[in-house]
């Protein structure tokens, strides 16, 4: 049976030596504790590391039989490998960075980045023993980033999944990366690719379109033929494990202990990795200001203060690990009296149900990371609260804000803000505390650990499927070999070629783009077969297209149709059409041009074309999307169409498009073989025209009314050489 093969830098379960035994704990971090309850489905395996260094093959022998019962599989690291891949380039590299850190802690070392490589790699050799035909393969998070990249290599057609657990930081900060280059290319291996949010999608969209040669229309990147689906899927957690534990017995016995220990005191609750992300100082910066200015709080709150071990050998961890002990003793050194401590603070990792005692106990729980991916602590803390009661302050800068709208919203950063909002947390009414704990539990509830699981393996196979069925729409192989059988048999041909994007390449200033010898020669060769009417059909202006193809044997429509031309005749302009809205329309163009560096007006017959592709990336598209907002009313009224194309918005009189022009041609002779091919959006007005026999050819893209695709004017060239040489070979064999 197909399987899922999960694989994360960190096993779900980690190994620790205690009296020359090896033993098996749960992993810390949301990673290891979201997936871990529900990976062991069939012959699912997970493939990670240990995290601990085991040289000895015969210990590690019996590691791999304990982690085998698991369903698990381990990747071992050598010292080196720790210290270069995990410490050194994913933690002080890609952790900082992806979290706004970079100018603070981030070190960049070619050695470090040499080691990052080669354990992905080692994570590549893991993988591929144990993949076998139909397995579905999901990645997690910034260790593995070159991972999809490198099976997609050695696996072609396996389904990939990635997901990003930590945020993907504005173009503007990953592009600071030496090697973001590598890091996107190893990403876009992934059929499929995950966050947590909208932003950290729009993100990852903004850095792959600038940083690598690929295009992306909304959601979807296509490089090198394959489309890429990006998008948010906020993880959740075990949802209904977390809101059964508090009916457990242990579980109630420890609460029972608690209740007791805290019995005059309201409890605020922070659990974290040590982490300077999290913001730890600084909540305890606002709870020692709350003292300060609320003194009436003394001997009644205290802040239970959790802060599990992590990434001990990195020095960053290490100096916040020192100034957490600092300012809890200084805290606790001001503040304490005889039978009272502000800060019960615990410098390690504590069992489920006693993170579920105190979740059920607490009065509030305080979770102010500086930049979260997610954080699920705050939902494991709402799941807790099965009696609807407690108050959640919540980051606005953790992934979980954008879901748990009903917690206290904060910035992290704002001390006076955090300390306002334990105040009112301490003093909320139990009703209001109930309607926002109900709705986030309902939340919480729905969009669990499953749901999240669930929707992304659907999504992967759809996004399989699409491909699948993008490959044959692809001109290639088969199907094109069917349609130049198809050509090759048939006596009266139309073929409507769009000229810019779809014969030749788009360049930064429209005149350069004329026609090449070879193009030339392309189109006599296809005009020159008795069967072929070849017509070009473009939104240039009819002089342009008059320079350039006067002399050929071709019949020429311009400007969408506003002109044609037959063979040796003169142009024909359609009639009856005004152009006395330009008056209106070119002033406000003019605005554009003149807030918009790089941008210019062309004025054509019937319609007037606002250009950006020399404009600033982003500013461009921004203005565009301005313009066409400020036009759509009038354009309306004057009965105008506006037409976004690749860099140009143009507004036309809506008699004329491609389309219409199309069907006096196709209506005036009985044609056996219609073709047209084109690359933008004026384009698909023509192939929605043309008959259902008609063969429909989108280029650069394959989302369109078309019912094929190519890639690239380079293969419509090539498609188009094939044809005439079809036909050659077909009268040679009659
Ligand atoms: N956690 C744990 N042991 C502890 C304290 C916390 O296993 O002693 C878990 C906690 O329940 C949560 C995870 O660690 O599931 C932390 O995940 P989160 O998303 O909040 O932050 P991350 O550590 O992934 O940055
Ligand atoms: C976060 C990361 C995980 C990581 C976890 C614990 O949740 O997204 O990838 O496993 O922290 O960090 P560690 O370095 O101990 O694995």
């Amino acid at each position: 049976m197909p399987k899922t093969i999960i694989i994360s830098n960190r096993l779900p379960v980690k190994i620790n030596k205690s009296n020359n035994e090896y033993q098996l704990s749960p992993s810390e971090g949301g990673l290891a504790t979201g997936l871990g309850s529900i990976y062991k489905e069939g012959d699912n395996v997970w493939i990670g590391w240990p995290g601990f260094e085991v040289e000895d093959e015969k210990d590690q022998h019996t590691i791999n039989k304990k982690l085998h019962e698991l369903s698990l599989l381990p990747v071992y690291l050598t010292q080196q490998e720790i210290s270069e891949y995990y410490e050194g380039f994913s933690n002080e590299v890609l952790w900082p960075v992806f979290h706004y850190y970079a100018s603070s802690y981030a070190s960049y070392s070619q050695s470090n980045w040499d080691f990052y490589k080669l354990v992905n790699e080692k994570f590549r050799d893991a993988v591929l023993k144990v993949a076998e035909p139909g397995d579905t393969i999901w990645i997690h998070d910034y260790q593995l980033l070159l991972l999809p990249a490198l099976l997609r290599n050695a696996l072609p057609d396996v389904s990939i999944g990635f997901f990003l657990h930590i945020p993907f930081p504005s173009h503007e900060m990953f592009r600071l990366i030496p090697w973001r280059s590598e890091l996107l290319e190893g990403m876009l291996g992934a059929d499929l690719i995950g966050f947590h949010t909208f932003d950290d999608v729009r993100h990852f969209l903004s850095a792959v379109t600038r940083v690598l040669p690929v295009t992306s229309s909304a959601n979807i990147i296509s490089s090198n033929d394959r489309s890429i689906v990006v998008e948010s899927f906020p993880m959740g957690i075990d949802e209904h494990k977390y809101a059964t534990l508090p009916k457990q017995k242990d579980v109630i016995d420890q609460i029972k202990q608690i209740k007791e220990s805290f019995k005059h005191t309201r409890l605020v609750l922070s659990i974290d990795r040590l982490d300077y992300s999290k913001g730890i100082l600084q909540r305890l910066e606002a709870f020692e200001l709350l003292l300060k200015l609320h003194p009436e709080y003394i001997n009644k709150i205290a802040l239970y203060m959790i802060v599990v071990p992590s990434r001990d050998n990195v020095p960053q961890y290490q100096h916040l690990h020192d100034e957490i002990d600092k300012k809890v003793g200084s805290i606790n050194a001001i503040y304490r009296t005889m039978d009272w401590t502000p800060v019960h603070y615990y410098y390690r990792s504590f069992p489920i149900e006693t993170l579920s005692a105190l979740y059920y106990s607490a009065d509030v729980c305080l979770v102010t990371p500086m930049r979260d991916g997610m954080n699920l602590v705050s939902k494991e803390y709402v799941a807790s609260r099965i009696n609807n009661d407690g108050v959640l302050i919540l980051s606005e800068m953790a992934g979980a804000s954008k879901e748990l709208i009903d917690a206290i919203i904060v910035n992290p950063n704002n001390i006076g803000e955090i300390c306002r909002a334990i105040i009112q947390a301490l003093n909320m009414p139990l009703a209001e505390q109930q309607s926002r704990m109900q709705q986030m539990r309902q939340l919480v509830s729905k969009f669990n650990i499953t749901h999240w699981v669930k929707i992304f393996m659907e999504r992967l196979k759809e996004v399989k499927t699409l491909q699948r069925s993008m490959q044959t729409r692809h001109v290639s192989g088969s199907t094109g070999q069917s349609i130049i059988n198809r050509y090759a048999k048939t006596k009266k041909r139309l073929i409507f070629l769009d000229y810019d994007g779809t014969l030749v390449a788009f360049k930064a200033n429209v005149a350069d783009a004329s026609p090449d010898t070879e193009l030339y020669s392309l189109l006599d060769q296809l005009a020159e077969d008795p069967a072929n009417q070849v017509v070009l059909i473009s939104g240039r202006k009819h002089e342009n297209l008059s320079n350039w193809f006067d002399d050929r044997n071709i019949y020429l429509i311009a400007e969408h149709g506003a002109w044609h031309k037959q063979q040796n005749t003169r142009w024909h302009k359609i009639q009856g059409l005004s152009d006395h809205w330009k008056l209106d329309i070119y002033p406000i163009m003019e605005t554009y041009v003149d807030r918009t560096p790089g941008s210019f007006i062309e004025e054509k017959t019937y319609s007037l074309a606002w250009h950006y592709r020399k404009a600033q990336k982003g500013l461009g598209e921004l203005r565009a999307n301005e313009l066409m907002n400020n036009l759509k009313y009038q354009a309306n009224d004057k009965g105008l169409q506006l037409l976004p194309g690749d860099k140009v918005l143009e507004i036309k009189n809506m008699e004329i498009n491609k389309g219409k022009a199309a069907l006096t041609l196709t209506a005036n002779g009985d044609y056996d073989f219609i073709m047209a091919f084109g690359d933008d959006y004026t384009d698909e007005d023509l192939f929605k025209a043309l008959p259902d026999s008609a063969i429909t050819i989108k280029v650069g893209s394959n989302i369109s009314a078309a019912k094929f695709y190519l890639r690239n004017p380079a293969e419509v060239r090539r498609f188009l050489f094939d044809l005439t040489e079809s036909t050659v070979l077909h009268d040679k064999s009659i």
